[in-house]
Parts: C-alpha cells; sequence; structure tokens
C-alpha cells in the first residue's frame, strides 16, 4: 500500500524523480532523528523492470507485427539497377558495373563491405522480452525538446521482429557484412545482475541468421544505450563502477558468441556520447562533477572499460578481431600559418587522440589534452598504461567529412588563459567554409545534420594520416561513412525518395578516394555504410534520412534506393575475384 502511495505520488511528479527516490525519510519512521540535509531523504525501494518503465518513462507504443517474422521472397523488380546517374546511358537494367573502369585500382579479395545500424535506432521494441529501459528511453520520452520531432525509437524499424527480411535483403543487394549493436538493457535489464535469457536467444538468432545468409555478423557492444540503472543508481559513465559491469556485461556477450562472431567494437564513438554529459538536469541522477569536466571523467573510464573488455575477448578467444570504434572527420588547416597548424594539431587531439593516442600510442593522453585532464582526472597508473595501450586490432574509423581548423580570433594562448572563453580548453575553431570565405567544402547534407558535408577529395589524405600516425596492426577500415539526402523527409514519391543522387555520389567519390589510397599502399580492410535503412537519428528523430533502404514507417516495408546500388558496383567492379 506504501509502495503504491509512493508510486502515484512519484508519477505525479515523474520528470523529478531520481534512482533514489525522494520520500519520507526511514529515519523518520524508524527514530527520532532529524537532520536538515536532503541528501538523507532517500530511500532504496526495490523496483522490478516494469516499475522502471512505468516511472521513468510512462506508456510506449508498439506495432502490429510483434513476433518474429520468416523473410519474405524480395521481389526480382526490387533488385534491377537504377537509372544512371553519372554514367553515360545504357539501356535499363544493363548498367552494372555503371561505369568506366580505373585498372590501376581494386579491391583485395578479402576486403569486407556491408552497411551498420544500432540497436535504440532500429530494433523497436523496446519493452518486449524483459528489455530494461536506456537512458535514450527517457531521453526520447521524457525530455522537453531532446529530440527535435518528438520521435521515440519504441517502433523504430522494428527490427526486433523483422531482422531475418533486414538480413535476406542485404544478402540479396550482395553486400557481405552486416554491424549491429546489442542492446546492454536486453541482455541485463538493469545493466547488472539478473541475465535475461530472451534477449540472449533473440541475438543468437540473429547472428545465426547472418551466418545461414552467409553474411559476416559484426557486434557492437556499447552503441549509446546506456541502462537506465546504472545512470540512475551510480551516475553512468562518470562512476568508475561503470567499468566492471561493462566487463561483467561484455564477458556475457563474448562468452555466448565468440566462436560465431569474429568481428567486435567495443565501444562506437565515445567523444560523442562522453559529450551527452553532461545529462539534462532533473531527469537522472546528480552529479557533483563540474559540467566542463564530465565528458573527460566519461572518457576516463571509456578508456578502461574498454581495454578491460579487449581483454576479456582476447582471454577466450584470441584470434578475434577486436577494436575501438572512435570518429571524427579530416582536419584541413585553414590557411597555411603555423598557428592553423597548432590549431589542427589540437583538434587532433581533443578529439580522435583523446581515445586513439591512449590506445595505439602511448596509453596516456596526446600532449595538448594532458595538462587539461590532469588537473582533475588521477593520472593512468603504468598499469593502467599498459592495459589501454594496444587494445585496438583495427582502427575502426566513422569518418563522414572534413573541415578547415583554425586557431581562435584571440589566438591560441589567449584562450587558453581564459577559461570562459567559448572555445576553451580545446581553443581551436573550424568552418567548413573555404578561406575565401565563399565555398562550402563540398555539397550540404540535410540542415538537420549541419556537421556534414561530402568533402571526400580528402579521403585519400585521411586515410593516410589514419596509417600513419596511429598504425594499426590489421589496417584500418571506415566502419560509419553515409550522407543525409538533403531535405529526403519532405519527399512523399516513393519513386522520387527511392533515387537520391547526393548518397549517391558521396558514396562513389567516397570509394573511389578509398581505391586510390589502396593504390598508394595504405592498408583499408573494410567499410560499412551508415546505414542498413533509414532510423531514429538521435535527437533528430525520423527527419534525417541516413539509409540505403526507405522504410515506410507506416507499414514498416522496406525499399532499396538507388545508393545503395551504387554502393555494391563499386566492389562488384573492383574487387579481386
Ligand atoms: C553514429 C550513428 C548516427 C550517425 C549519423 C554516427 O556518429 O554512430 O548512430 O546515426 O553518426 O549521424
Amino acid at each position: 500500500m506504501l509502495l503504491l502511495f509512493l508510486f502515484s505520488l512519484l508519477l505525479a511528479q515523474s520528470e523529478l524523480v531520481t534512482c533514489q527516490i525522494a520520500t519520507v525519510p526511514s529515519t523518520t519512521i524508524n527514530s527520532p532523528t532529524q537532520t536538515s540535509s536532503s541528501a538523507s531523504f532517500v530511500t532504496n525501494i526495490e523496483l522490478s523492470v516494469d516499475d522502471l518503465w512505468d516511472l521513468y518513462v510512462g506508456p510506449i507504443s508498439t506495432f502490429s507485427i510483434n513476433t518474429t517474422v520468416e523473410p519474405t521472397p524480395i521481389p526480382s523488380s526490387s533488385l534491377i539497377p537504377p537509372p544512371s546517374l553519372f554514367y553515360p546511358n545504357f539501356p535499363t537494367g544493363q548498367q552494372v558495373p555503371l561505369r568506366t573502369k580505373n585498372e590501376s585500382w581494386k579491391f583485395p579479395k578479402d576486403f569486407w563491405y556491408g552497411v551498420a545500424g544500432a540497436a535504440y535506432q532500429i530494433e523497436g521494441a523496446v519493452k518486449a522480452e524483459g528489455r530494461g529501459p536506456s537512458i535514450w528511453d527517457v531521453l526520447t520520452h521524457r525530455v522537453t525538446n531532446y529530440v527535435s520531432t518528438n520521435d521515440t525509437g519504441d517502433v523504430a524499424d522494428n527490427n526486433y521482429y523483422q531482422y531475418k527480411e533486414d538480413i535476406a535483403r542485404i544478402a540479396a543487394l550482395g553486400l557481405k557484412t552486416y554491424s549491429f549493436s546489442l542492446s546492454w538493457s536486453r541482455i541485463l535489464p538493469f545493466g547488472s545482475g539478473a541475465i535475461n535469457e530472451l534477449a540472449l536467444k533473440h541475438y543468437d538468432d540473429v547472428i545465426d541468421t547472418c551466418l545461414a545468409f552467409n553474411i559476416i555478423p559484426m557486434v557492437t557492444l556499447y552503441h549509446w544505450d546506456l541502462p537506465l540503472s546504472l545512470q540512475n543508481t551510480y551516475g553512468g559513465w562518470l562512476n568508475e563502477q561503470i567499468i566492471s559491469d561493462f566487463s561483467t556485461y561484455t564477458r556475457i556477450a563474448f562468452s555466448r558468441w565468440h566462436k560465431k562472431v569474429h568481428y567486435w567494437f567495443t565501444v562506437n564513438e565515445p567523444i560523442v556520447f562522453c559529450n551527452f554529459y553532461p545529462l539534462p538536469e532533473s531527469y537522472f541522477k546528480k552529479t557533483s562533477i563540474p559540467e566542463q569536466q564530465q565528458p573527460y571523467v566519461c572518457g576516463h573510464n571509456v578508456l578502461l572499460a574498454h581495454s578491460g573488455a579487449y581483454h576479456i575477448g582476447k582471454s577466450l578467444n584470441s584470434t578475434l578481431s577486436i577494436s575501438f570504434k572512435n570518429n571524427g572527420g579530416y582536419k584541413i588547416p585553414l590557411t597555411n600559418s603555423t598557428v592553423d597548424a597548432e590549431a589542427v594539431q589540437r583538434a587532433w587531439d581533443f578529439n580522435e587522440g583523446w581515445f586513439a593516442d591512449p590506445i595505439f600510442l602511448t596509453g596516456d593522453y596526446p600532449s595538448s589534452l594532458k595538462p587539461y585532464v590532469e588537473k582533475f582526472l588521477p593520472p593512468f597508473t603504468e598499469e593502467q598504461k599498459a592495459q589501454i595501450n594496444g587494445t585496438s586490432d583495427i582502427f575502426a574509423h566513422d569518418a563522414y567529412t572534413a573541415s578547415f581548423y583554425m586557431a581562435p580570433d584571440s589566438g591560441i594562448e589567449a584562450c587558453l588563459r581564459n577559461q570562459t572563453h567559448e572555445l576553451w580548453p580545446g581553443c581551436f575553431n573550424s568552418t567548413n567554409v573555404y578561406a575565401n570565405g565563399y565555398w562550402n567544402i563540398g555539397p550540404a547534407g540535410d540542415p538537420g545534420s549541419p556537421w556534414l558535408n561530402q568533402a571526400t577529395d580528402w579521403v585519400p589524405a585521411f586515410l593516410h594520416y589514419m596509417q600513419e600516425t596511429w598504425n594499426p596492426r590489421e589496417g584500418v577500415a571506415i566502419t560509419e561513412f553515409g550522407m543525409s539526402e538533403p531535405f529526403e523527409e519532405l519527399k512523399t514519391n516513393l519513386a522520387s525518395i527511392l533515387i537520391d543522387p547526393i548518397r549517391s555520389n558521396y558514396y562513389k567519390a567516397y570509394l573511389e578516394g578509398i581505391l586510390i589510397a589502396i593504390s598508394e599502399g595504405v592498408s583499408v580492410v573494410g567499410t560499412l555504410a551508415w546505414s542498413i535503412y533509414d532510423n531514429l537519428e538521435w535527437s533528430q528523430g525520423f527527419s534525417v534520412k541516413f539509409g540505403i533502404q526507405y522504410v515506410n514507417l507506416t507499414t514498416q516495408e522496406r525499399y532499396f534506393k538507388a545508393s545503395a546500388f551504387e554502393y555494391v558496383n563499386m566492389f562488384k567492379t573492383y574487387q579481386e575475384k
């Protein structure tokens, strides 16, 4: 009864609850101790998974297809290549290979190419079969204006039930690999503790279906959907407790699938998810860590959690390929001044280098980042440095674009001395417009992804930079690249949606850049197009489209876009047989 009363009280003020639920202090009930500290007004009530949903997320939507469906045959009409976009016309249906071949280019025989997606962005079925909520369920449902369109991942692409069809379609297209992420809170609804066997069975079948279709499964262990309980109990990535919880979770996954899955990625883009901190106030556990420090505290724990997971995977199966998934665009000095060169280096250090230098080079932070973080982070011990160094087999980079970098107007030194400077502590600036102030670096993506322009001219230089700077053992892979076709969401006619010229040209030009780099000696081992199909683009909802397939969100029917053929045809043309 007391519990019921508390729940109704909490539901009424649900935006303000934290996991340690504010209520009548037990000390007041049991003893007359007095206190004026609000921190004491907490209690630990046992909550079920359903309670978590009810208290923190509220009602969710479901879709009519809510059991696993067998794949339907792919209509042969949908596998006819599109009309040619960039080439001399051929009779319809005979465009392959759609180009004049450059005989000096080739993709090696074992080069893998496929598509990627991530659990919260595609799965839907968020409450099905025991899944616990993640922070993204709260961000989409509860935090006003966090998602510009008010969309949620409740149904998304219904991949949780339609994955067999999705894998069949990938195979029909001729792709080699499918990269997906596991939902941590499906497997461990509270992030730690009891394991949900139904979730393990689900992913068993996703993996087995890939293998049945001759598709190489690639697994990402963490793609931003932190179990809500871990955030609310101790602050998620801001607390070192996450390191051991991540170890436990990753051990479960590696143990279950190491015989079937060769390629693993530990964490997806910590530059991005560590910058989610500080999380919106009032929805999650409060922290006393100052706002500007939070991303770096998160990063510190990520480096230790990632490297711990790497060693667990290798100890179970030393033949696995386990990598860290980093991200960022190529950085070009705006001018050839010394200060712009310095700004470029600072930009590498505060972005890719933040994680890549410890993992690939030294076990420790880059030299321009270190003076800042050592003010508040404990230095890595020699043992920790040794644990971190060398823990990525591939340099797995999500490399969409490039930008120009320059010193702040006031200069780098003045910025470094001024903690209130808007560019502090990085103290570098960037733009997508050339120094002449007139031309953009390349065609822009959708206005909902203002960071993205096609900048494929720089792909060879970027690949050289990755190889020469971080020198990965098993080569470089572009584990996400893609283009948001501008204004695609405004198109209502299916036939118009399916021809996506900006995205098609992006894939063609990008892959040509990779072929050039390979011909110049860079070891590029694979690519994953982002994305398998249009999906929940985080805080942009479904308004920004990255898919090489269109999904009708009302019917959940899938359709190949022209870019899907452009992507595959590059390999049909250039891969060694
Ligand atoms: C992320 C994806 C995201 C894509 C496009 C990548 O940074 O890993 O989750 O949808 O970029 O913004």
